[in-house]
């Protein structure tokens, strides 16, 4: 079994990142057992409801197994605007994640405040996510449209997640200020909100699309949250 699993794991470094077992050498042999061990920590994968399939996410990305099928959710740093973000998550084939459960969120936030203490030295500030106001709703006289009030006049955009379990509006929001707020982001703050309690920590606020450094520091961009399906490799192929 741990063989085959490391033969797998040698199949996929081709396409993954390091995976433990030496990338220039496909006969890992079941003697590394301990880096063949470690291997299986730093590859996020699960068995597959395909027979003889796992389902997995490429090194450093986190799998999450949805109603729709197993995804996998990675953050970056970066100041940008939404629209770059989404080209960003495109180039690794991915897009802007939404959260099907809080688990996801959590992790997200997780993650974005160390990137964000790491690379900016910043106790708070954004992250871009995958969700959206609804077109139609983003009009000035919205509030007489159907289907448009409160949070109803957003949607999750990666297209693959199910249910409202993981949305977390901060308090008061959404308010489509100024009726220009048509992209959501997370924030990332670190202990208490620097603007009282109505932003919780890893809650959502609607903010225009296309500005990274707000006024507000604490309304600043930085980072986004790409996720995609996760890869089905079978089990057999390699060995
Ligand atoms: C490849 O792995 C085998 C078994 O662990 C080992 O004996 C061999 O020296 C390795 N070859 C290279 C080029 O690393
Ligand atoms: C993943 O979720 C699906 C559908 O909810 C379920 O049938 C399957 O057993 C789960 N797989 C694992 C490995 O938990
Ligand atoms: C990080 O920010 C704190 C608070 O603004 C500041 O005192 C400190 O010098 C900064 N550290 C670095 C490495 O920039
Ligand atoms: C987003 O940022 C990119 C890169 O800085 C810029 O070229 C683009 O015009 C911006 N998009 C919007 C809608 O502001």
């Amino acid at each position: 079994m741990l063989l085959k699993l490391c033969s797998l794991l040698a199949f996929v470094s081709l396409s993954y990142q390091d995976c433990g077992c030496s990338s220039s050498n496909s006969t890992c042999s079941s003697s590394s057992s301990s880096s063949g061990l470690d291997s299986l920590d730093d590859l996020d994968y699960q068995m597959s409801s395909t027979p003889g399939y796992v389902d997995a996410c490429p090194y450093g990305w986190k799998l999450f197994n949805r109603s729709k099928g197993a995804w996998c959710i990675r953050t970056f740093s970066g100041v940008i605007n939404e629209t770059a973000a989404e080209t960003r998550c495109a180039k690794r084939g991915a897009v802007l994640t939404s959260f099907e459960t809080a688990a996801e969120r959590y992790y997200v936030f997780d993650q974005g405040i160390n990137q964000m203490w790491d690379k900016y030295n910043q106790t708070s500030g954004m992250i871009w996510i995958g969700m959206k106001r609804k077109p139609e709703c983003s009009t000035a006289d919205y509030a007489s449209l159907t289907g448009c009030t409160g949070a109803n006049a957003y949607y999750w955009t990666d297209g693959f997640t199910t249910g409202t379990a993981g949305t977390y509006w901060a308090t008061y929001q959404p308010d489509f200020k100024s009726n220009v707020q048509t992209c959501v982001a997370m924030y990332l703050l670190i202990g208490v909100s620097p603007t009282g309690d109505v932003r919780y920590p890893g809650s959502f606020d609607d903010v225009v699309c296309d500005v990274s450094i707000q006024a507000s520091l604490y309304q600043s961009i930085r980072g986004y949250a790409c996720g995609k399906k996760a890869d089905l490799i079978s089990l057999s192929s390699s060995s």
